[in-house]
């Protein structure tokens, strides 16, 4: 079995979907590996790394596809020229309204596999790429918060007098929002965070920071079968928003994450609580690429609105991308390491498996996940 690992397309992805680490484990699993020059150059691997754990490199990219088995990538491809008809993509395929995107990798004959629809079942957690990279986002966040911020976080008791303690209030405390309450803590600063679900109150406070919630009977009932939120009555947001409207007034800093899967991201943050922070204060929108839970923030841009500057950063977790390329890296051969024939070394996919039929979009010619039509493609598919 060959796997390529390609360049990014993107111009803003610095993530590669392979190291030096995973490829010598792939390479021990009887695969053979080859990487595109240049591949992980953005986190901080050179091709003599990839090289020194047993890939080739391949100088052009058509060089690389060659014929590849599997090709593996951080984002959809932009375009499949060269792509083997049958050959499987792994990638982050984004396919929620880019429908046209999964006709042309279906119309390639390609087996496209969606990191993003691997099943949160024990299994499958460490090939969980959404909580890999929401967690590493979750740091940033308050890494890109703190440098932002013109004073300190922590408390500090100086001969030349104290300087008080940042307070940070984080909103949406799944996986990134609780890895920002606890970074935020680690520097020091005093930490409050608001969810709908129930289970986050005790998370929270066991990471020593102070929940804050609407807990009437809707709240009781807001987490699915499947431990996310549901999206809440305008009658729920408009008490949340009294009650943090207060609170946020009182804060240097308010990370959002907040999300709900298949919906837009709830507007938690209004222009009017943005004026009521102190000139100097911050906020990070984590949730931009979702619509943004914060009125004012601007996809991709730092805003300045009044005195106070709302960061909108595009994957944050490629703003770590060393970290974050390890990580993805680990979960995406977990993920293919059963794809691999033990016995053969060959390329082996079982239609019948859970993860599989969870993220296989598109094989023999057409859209083949439940979510999106089944429609045969044009050009006609493998049978
Ligand atoms: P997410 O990225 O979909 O949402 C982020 C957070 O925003 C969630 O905590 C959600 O409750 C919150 N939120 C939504 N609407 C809100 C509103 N109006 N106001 C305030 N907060 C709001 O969720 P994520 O981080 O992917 O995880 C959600 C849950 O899934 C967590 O409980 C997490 O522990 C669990 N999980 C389970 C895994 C497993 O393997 N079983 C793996 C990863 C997460």
């Amino acid at each position: 079995m060959r796997i390529t690992v390609l360049k990014e397309d993107a111009a803003m992805e610095p993530r590669v979907a392979a190291t030096p680490e995973s490829v010598r484990k792939f390479v021990a699993a009887g695969a053979t590996v080859c990487v595109e020059a240049g591949a992980g150059a953005a986190s901080g691997i050179l091709d003599q790394d990839y090289r020194d754990a047993g890939a080739d490199i391949a100088d052009t990219r058509q060089a690389a596809l060659g014929d590849a088995d599997m090709v593996l990538l951080v984002r959809r491809p932009e375009n499949v020229i060269g792509f083997r008809k049958g050959a499987a993509v792994v990638a982050l395929m984004d396919p929620y309204d880019n429908e046209a995107a999964l006709k042309t990798l279906a119309d390639a004959g390609l087996q496209a596999f969606s990191l993003e629809f691997i099943p949160r079942i024990t299994r499958a957690q460490v090939m969980d790429v959404l909580s890999s990279q929401a967690n590493l986002a979750g740091y940033q966040a308050v890494i890109e918060a703190s440098a932002a911020f013109g004073r300190a976080m922590p408390m500090m008791m100086t001969a030349a007098g104290t300087v008080p303690a940042a307070r940070v209030f984080v909103m949406g405390a799944g996986v990134a929002g609780l890895q920002a309450v606890a970074t935020a803590r680690r520097l020091g600063a005093v930490v409050s965070a608001t969810d709908v679900r129930p289970a986050a109150k005790e998370q929270v406070a066991s990471l020593g920071a102070k929940f804050i919630a609407v807990e009437d009977e809707e709240f009781k009932a807001a987490e699915t079968e499947a431990g996310y939120a549901k999206e809440m009555s305008a009658e729920y947001q408009a008490k949340q928003a009294a009650l943090v409207k207060d609170h946020i007034a009182k804060q240097d800093i308010v990370i959002t994450t907040a999300l709900i899967p298949g919906r837009p991201a709830p507007k938690l943050v209004s222009a009017e609580m943005v004026g009521s922070m102190a000139e100097g204060s911050v906020i990070v929108d984590l949730a931009v690429e979702r619509g943004g839970n914060v009125e004012g923030a601007v996809p991709g841009e730092v805003a300045r609105v009044g005195g106070v500057t709302i960061v909108g950063h595009l994957n944050m977790p490629g703003r770590i991308a060393a970290s974050s390329s390890a990580l993805l890296a680990r979960n995406i051969f977990a993920f293919v390491d059963p794809m691999i024939d033990k016995e053969t070394k060959a390329l082996m996919i079982d239609r019948e498996d859970e993860i599989i039929a969870a993220t296989l979009l598109t094989a023999d010619g057409a859209i083949v996940h439940p979510s999106f039509a089944a429609k045969p493609a044009d050009g006609g598919g493998e049978a």
